[in-house]
């Protein structure tokens, strides 16, 4: 069908609204489709309505939106409130982002065990009331670590809109200086600014403003300003929630680390996060579930943020090629080989390679399980076609 990208563009665009007749007469798009054969483009809206129904509010805790008082008092962030600045150079020193701005953001897709911690940890921030009616002490900074790329920043934003709070997210240009003794000033004027208001303190590339304390290079004072760090962490304790964020944990001070009551390592996705992940961003497009399950085991190793861009990939091939009808392996094969800098895994390789060697890799994959028929829907091929394939490999 001619156009059918901008179709189905449209119809993702939308369903957001859920309102009824839309979704009613896509629904007679999607029969009037499957009528005359064009099952792909059935399927492709069959899909963008099904993710429409589920929405992609994610599972992480309940969608009510709490409005605690002891997680953080002051003064209300409105659209007009300006954020500090750097007294010299008028830089700011923040970016404030309001609940309007937050509520588009699904939340990262975690491992089962990442998700538990997080789960336990907005528990207490949601019932921060009864945790503080009870007397008992809250847990009121946490540190978010691991590689670039696996959810942090996405981890911290999402929190802050659950829990009904804007971020003030500490800018780090705005931030240091070259002279030490104006850093130490703007971490304790943006402090300031945050105990004044409700909000979430989010120190995003945290490691730029607290290194170890005995780096050679710079020894003196930079002192200074990580006892100023370390001192506005521990002055904000009583009164707001505090988040920091690093990829680089190693570079961090320990007496930093030990400041924060919750310690949070966010890996790299398993395989059924990976799973899940390519689900949500080849989202509306027909790549059918087999097709998944190839690409969850080829993106082993890559962080959330690297699998978003494999898809963005396919998708934009799949839109520009729509009319070849190019199958998904053969999308990713450009991809891998247009990303010779992303690390290189055995699946990867192999794929890369012109023979079908990957079909047997693919099969014995433990994580997942994968057979010949999902294959088949990867590479667009009978089911007996994926047979004769791997026999082939195994004669040579
Ligand atoms: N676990 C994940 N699930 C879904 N999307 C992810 C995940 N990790 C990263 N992303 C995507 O990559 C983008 C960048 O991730 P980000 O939160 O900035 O990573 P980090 O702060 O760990 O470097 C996110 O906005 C999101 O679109
Ligand atoms: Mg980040």
């Amino acid at each position: 069908m001619e156009h059918f990208p901008i179709v189905l563009a449209l119809l993702r665009a939308s369903v957001r609204d859920k309102s009824a007749a839309v979704i009613q007469h896509a629904e007679r798009l999607r029969e009037a489709l499957h009528k005359v054969g064009a099952e792909d483009e059935a399927l492709a809206i069959a899909q963008v309505l099904s993710s429409a129904k589920q929405s992609n509010s994610g599972t992480l805790v309940p969608s009510r939106v709490v409005k605690s008082r002891a997680i953080s008092s002051g003064e209300v962030i409105t659209a007009n409130t300006q954020p500090p600045v750097d007294k010299e150079t008028s830089t700011p020193l923040a970016e404030i982002f309001l609940g309007n701005r937050l509520s588009e953001l699904a939340p990262p897709i975690l491992s089962d065990r990442l998700e538990r911690a997080v789960h336990h940890l907005m528990g207490q921030w949601i019932g921060a009331d009864e945790l503080q009616a009870a007397g008992l002490k809250l847990p009121r900074t946490a540190l978010f670590f691991g590689a670039p790329g696996t959810g942090k920043t996405r981890l911290a934003l999402w929190a802050a809109e659950k829990l009904g709070i804007p971020v003030v997210l500490a800018r780090l240009d705005g931030l240091t200086s070259s002279y030490l003794g104006t850093t130490a000033r703007n971490i304790r004027a943006l402090f300031d600014f945050a105990n004044r208001y409700k909000c979430l303190l989010l120190l995003d590339e945290f490691d730029g403003i607290a290194k170890l304390r005995d780096d050679p290079q710079e020894l003196g004072e930079v002192k200074r300003v990580v006892n100023a760090v370390l001192q506005a962490i521990d002055a904000r304790a009583p009164l707001g929630l505090t988040i920091a964020i690093t990829n680089h944990e190693g570079l961090l001070d320990p007496a930093v680390w030990r400041r924060f009551d919750a310690r949070i390592e966010v890996g790299m996705p398993d395989a059924a996060a990976r799973l899940k992940i390519v689900e949500r961003y080849t989202e509306g497009f027909p790549v059918k579930p087999g097709a998944i399950k190839v690409l969850a085991w080829l993106s082993e190793g890559y962080s959330g943020s690297e699998i978003e861009t494999m898809c963005d990939f396919i998708k934009r091939h799949m839109t520009l090629f729509a009319e070849e009808k190019p199958s998904v392996i053969e999308a990713v094969q450009l991809f891998i080989d247009l990303s010779a800098t992303s690390h290189s895994s055995p699946a990867r390789e192999s794929l890369a390679r012109e023979d079908f060697h990957w079909i047997s890799q693919v099969l014995s994959y433990q994580d997942i399980k994968i057979v010949q028929a999902d294959i088949a829907e990867a590479i667009d091929a009978t089911q007996s076609k994926v047979s004769r394939l791997l026999k082939s490999t195994e004669r040579v």
